[in-house]
């Protein structure tokens, strides 16, 4: 392997659904490379199915050769541009990990091992062996994904961790705080899930390297918990539950069933805590205006058109076509989220 690792500078994936999106991604060149990757040499490395644009070299190392030294570039940064369909909803099958306003994930490292995520287990060698009569190509993009799913299940760790706090915060009771750390625990999991079921698919080992956390603090005030909460977990859980669902039922790949199956029990119990927390936030007067201000919001949001990318080959695996999610998730958000955040400000509404 040439690259030792991919450090991708702070992903902020705004919006991880059905379009265009660029990252700066690094590589770390081990000994054996003598200059920066580029085109498809350097996508492969990066893992992306979409154009990388060398930006810039950093550092320097020597290096030795039939007498002579060489001075050479220890880090490699690319543009990445991608069109990714991770999913309709803002990013993913789950609870973003948000910073000032834009869902974040770590970057991505290669690894011999996989560093511990998504370790191939002792039944591996069968699982990739059902997966060899792919064509390699439906391989590839199919570990793509699941490694970029395996980044926002890691991101949702973080989540869970800043929730957690903001609970604590203002007093919550013991159940939210034990079902919020073991929800961020299961997150863990569905990362570790992604990746192995990406090594299954391409062989190749990754791992989720830094996660850029400059906002350690927790929420202001119990409002902005109350918005944080709506738009991240009653939204984003809730759609994201239904779209697992949706994608379980749709693929005829036992696998990557399986995998699904494991990650919707947990989301909807990930979903279930969401609107547990909001009803106790919504005993507050001012929290419940937030989600009358907020709900609208998502609404609108829900009506935003993105521009569309199909893989029609990848339907059978769990990976439906983007128009067909996109209009799941308007539908469920009528049919499930807007009720939803509408009885829980009726009730509370009845009780004041
Ligand atoms: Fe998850
Ligand atoms: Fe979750």
């Amino acid at each position: 392997m040439h690259v030792l690792r991919a450090i991708s500078a702070a992903i902020a994936v705004g919006s991880c659904g059905d379009e265009v999106v660029v990252r700066e991604q690094c590589l770390e060149l081990s000994d054996a490379d003598a200059e920066c990757p580029e085109g498809e040499e350097a996508e492969e490395a990066l893992f992306t199915d979409g154009s990388a644009t060398l930006l810039a070299r950093y550092g320097a190392r020597t290096l030795e050769q039939d007498g002579q030294i060489y001075e050479l570039p220890a880090e490699c940064c690319y543009e990445v541009e991608t069109l990714e369909s991770l999913g309709p909803s803002h990013c993913g099958m789950g609870r973003p990990y948000v910073v000032a306003g834009r869902a974040r994930v770590a970057s991505m490292q290669r690894r011999g091992s996989g560093g511990g995520w998504g370790c191939p287990s002792h039944d591996a060698p069968e699982r990739e062996a059902a997966f060899a009569k792919l064509a390699p190509e439906t391989r590839t993009l199919l570990a793509n994904r699941w490694r970029a799913r395996g980044l926002l299940e890691h991101a949702s760790v973080a989540s869970f961790a800043q929730f957690t706090l903001g609970l604590m915060s203002f007093g919550a009771p013991a159940s939210l705080v034990r079902e919020s750390l073991a929800a961020g625990l299961s997150e863990v999991r569905h990362a570790e899930l992604c990746f192995e079921l990406a090594h299954e698919l391409d062989g190749q080992h990754a791992a989720p390297g830094p996660l850029a956390t400059p906002s350690s603090r927790t929420v202001a005030n119990r409002q902005e918990l109350t918005a944080r909460l709506f738009h991240d977990a009653c939204v984003e859980e809730t759609l994201g539950a239904l779209e697992l669902s949706e994608r379980q039922r749709s693929t005829s790949e036992p696998r990557i069933a399986k995998v699904l199956a494991r990650l919707l029990a947990d989301e909807l119990k990930h979903a279930a805590l969401a609107w547990r927390a909001l009803a106790w936030l919504c005993q507050d007067c001012a929290c419940r205006s937030v989600v009358q201000r907020e709900l609208p919001l998502a609404e609108v949001r829900m009506a935003e058109e993105r521009s569309e990318f199909d893989r029609p080959e990848l339907t059978a695996f769990g990976e439906p076509c983007a128009v067909e999610l996109r209009r799941m998730q308007r539908e469920d958000f009528a049919r499930v989220v807007k009720p939803a955040a509408e009885r829980l400000l009726q009730m509370r509404q009845h009780a004041s």
